[in-house]
């Protein structure tokens, strides 16, 4: 019997939404929508457009569209939130805020309308700040409310890990914390090559220099060509649409709900933040947050970046009490 393909919207047909499309159409992982705002529409076909006439040389098979009319959104499995302004040469993501809840918060109202169903992965920043703008104007449970930062700093982590080590990325396992800022939490303890501890194989200036690349990773990229990356961001995306529509039960460090976990808001039900952290992703979306002893040093750090993401999503609460 035919099985359907997965349906993935993104909405945002700017450089990350336009590069998410791009990675889920070369992987075939499903049908793809593109949606932007009503004057950028012509973008987000001609986008579209483009891509799809690629299928015949990269072999895949797909229906790409893009649009500005939500209805093309129904029936989506996966919904990727892109929509926002990008940060600019001496901004943080914090100072994103203001305009990007706006944002977020219409576009998950929509989505939560036309696409009730659907698991929805934020990508748009200050990403700790916009998974709870979406969780709060969906309405959607946590489980289906997910946001894409760790997959990311995961990435650029190994990337300059092999880079130092001059091995290839896939022989490094590693593990990254925390919220999507300067704060985030890399784990050298949790580093190996094939199991053996990064700290026998680099020496401590080394590893640190890593890290510190890693929180500042983002902020390279913008200094260089003014505006924020794309091509690795929108790789994390999919890789956790691939985990979702495949149901490969994947653990990927992302932006999820917690309350007990990692000591987040212990106890508050209904009050907990999303923060990053190491979780399976399946078809029902975040189907659990692996939870684990932090030792040390780790233990400090994981609190600096849940206060700081607690104080984000505070602000978020003071300029806009309805998402309170
Ligand atoms: P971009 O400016 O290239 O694209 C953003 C698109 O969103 C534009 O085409 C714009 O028209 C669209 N948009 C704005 N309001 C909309 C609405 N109400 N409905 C639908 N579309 C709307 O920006 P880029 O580089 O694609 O970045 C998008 C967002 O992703 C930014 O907030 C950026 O900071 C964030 N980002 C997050 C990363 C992460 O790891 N979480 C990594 C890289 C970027
Ligand atoms: C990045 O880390 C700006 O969040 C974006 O590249």
């Amino acid at each position: 019997m035919a099985t359907r393909r997965a349906k993935i919207s993104i909405i945002g047909a700017g450089n990350v939404g336009a590069t998410c499309a791009h990675w889920a159409a070369a992987k075939e992982l499903g049908d793809i929508v593109v949606l932007d705002i009503p004057d950028k529409e012509g973008m987000a076909r001609a986008k579209m457009l483009d891509l799809a006439c690629c299928a015949p040389i990269e072999r895949f098979d797909a229906s790409i569209v893009g649009t500005s009319d939500y209805k093309d959104i129904v029936g989506s499995d996966v919904v990727v939130i892109t929509a926002g302004l990008p940060r600019k040469p001496g901004m943080s993501r914090d100072d994103l805020i203001q305009t990007n809840v706006k944002i977020v918060k219409s576009v998950a109202g929509q989505v939560a309308e036309h696409a009730p169903e659907s698991i929805i992965i934020v990508v748009s920043n200050p990403l700790d700040a916009m998974v709870y703008t979406a969780w709060k104007a969906s309405g959607f449970d946590t489980h289906r409310i997910v946001g894409q930062a760790g997959a990311l700093d995961v990435a650029r982590f190994k990337t300059f890990l092999s880079m130092a080590l001059e091995c290839s990325v896939e022989d490094i396992s590693t593990l990254l914390l925390g919220g999507h800022g300067d704060d985030m939490v890399p784990l050298p303890r949790l580093t190996s090559v094939h199991g053996i501890p990064i700290a026998d194989l680099l020496d401590e200036a080394t590893i640190t220099a890593c890290v510190d690349r890693t929180k500042q990773g983002g902020g390279e990229i913008v200094k260089l060509q003014g505006t924020s990356a794309w091509y690795a961001p929108a790789s994390g995306t999919i890789q956790m649409v691939e985990a979702i529509v495949k149901d490969k039960k994947r653990i990927i460090p992302c932006a999820a709900y917690c309350e007990d976990e990692f000591g987040v808001a212990p106890g508050q039900k209904g009050q907990g933040y999303f923060i990053g952290v190491p979780a399976v992703l399946g078809a029902g979306g975040v189907e659990r947050v692996v939870d684990f002893k932090l030792v040390g040093e780790e233990v400090e750090l994981m609190n600096e970046s849940i206060s700081h993401v607690k104080d984000l999503v505070g602000v978020v609460r003071t300029m806009f009490p309805e998402l309170a």
